[in-house]
């Protein structure tokens, strides 16, 4: 399975499409060329899908949930191009990147007024809990970005480390997507805290994926391989193996982790490394578990057609390939 979609929600994710449009009609061109061209450029959506199928499986009756799942997306939309600034990253999802098209200043600043306008929407909605979800998420999201940045090629960095930073950069949308459908449906109790959990857990192992691929992937990614380390960022692979191996190989990582420009041969040295410590491997077993204690979370509903969908969204966590 390359991409997941399901039949049933295929004309609300139209409509959540042509929000787009509306939400990104400015006077000022460059905003809707920049933000244009990152939106149509092939994202999977897994966030707005979450936030309608989650909104279906507690009987939501109304219609927020089309400008909340545009919303969700806006502020992922914000964040890759203000990762892909950070990360000096030349592509995003196979193409090249807004801020090689487009420049750094452009990226960020557009990258602002998606998030600005986020919340500009998000307010005309008038339900305050809805917007302390999507507060806290984007708050939380930004601390994990410096707290990534602030452990840049750090070697001591902890598996503990780590997870706390892709909780924060990553899970919590998926979870604040996640959990959306049980607010603006009144059902916060047990459901809203299973969402909520299920999506932080398919979140992580999302992230523990993209990590790994980091390491394994092919072109098919979208990304190039090898530029977590380019940028001096330990991820698990990196850091299981750091835990691991000998004073000897750990001195040949911190030499490569502080380069500017990487070789093939640096990159190959490092690879050879965590493979030997089965480091991918670990990365995707601790993936497989996150999405198990997804599937848990799950419990609490009756079977219906959208827990299936769920739990197919969980599956396909591990499974994909970009
Ligand atoms: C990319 O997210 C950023 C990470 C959290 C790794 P996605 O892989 O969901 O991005 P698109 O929108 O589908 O390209
Ligand atoms: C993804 O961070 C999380 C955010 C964009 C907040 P990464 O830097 O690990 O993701 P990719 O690899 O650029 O998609
Ligand atoms: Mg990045
Ligand atoms: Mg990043």
């Amino acid at each position: 399975m390359q991409n997941i979609s399901f039949d049933y929600i295929e004309d609300e994710l139209k409509m959540v499409e042509s929000q787009f449009e509306t939400h990104l009609a400015t006077e000022t061109p460059l905003i809707q060329r920049v933000a244009k061209y990152v939106i149509s450029s092939g994202g999977k959506r897994i966030r707005p899908i979450l936030l309608l199928v989650s909104s279906k499986i507690c009987g939501y009756k109304g219609d927020d949930h089309i400008p909340l799942a545009a919303v969700i997306e806006f502020i992922h939309t914000a964040t890759l191009l203000h990762d892909d600034v950070v990360d000096n990253a030349p592509l995003r999802r196979g193409k090249s990147s807004a801020n090689t098209v487009f420049g750094n200043e452009a990226s960020v600043l557009v990258g602002d007024y998606l998030f600005a306008k986020s919340f500009k929407v998000l307010s005309s909605l008038d339900n305050m809990d809805v917007i302390k979800a999507y507060s806290i998420a984007v708050t939380l999201m930004a601390e994990g970005e410096v707290k990534e940045l602030v452990k840049t090629a750090d070697i001591k960095t902890t598996e503990d480390d780590y997870l706390d930073i892709i909780i924060k950069k990553t899970a919590v949308l998926f979870a604040c997507a996640s959990q959306i459908g049980a607010i603006i449906s009144l059902k916060t109790g047990e459901y809203g805290q299973n969402l909520y959990d299920y999506g932080l857990n398919i979140g992580i192992a999302f992230q523990l994926m993209d990590d790994a691929l980091d390491y394994t992937s092919n072109e098919e990614f979208g990304k190039f391989i090898g530029n977590d380390l380019k940028e001096g960022k330990l991820t698990l692979p990196l850091i299981h193996t750091m835990e691991r191996c000998l004073n000897s190989e750990k001195d040949i990582v911190s030499g490569i982790i502080y380069k500017k420009k990487l070789t093939n041969a640096d990159l190959q040295a490092v690879l050879k490394l965590v493979k030997s410590y089965d480091s991918i491997d670990y990365t995707i077993s601790k993936a497989k578990a996150a999405v198990l204690k997804a599937k848990e979370n799950l419990n609490v509903f009756p079977d219906s057609e959208h827990k299936r969908n769920l739990t197919d969204i969980a599956n396909y966590i591990i499974e994909r390939k970009l």
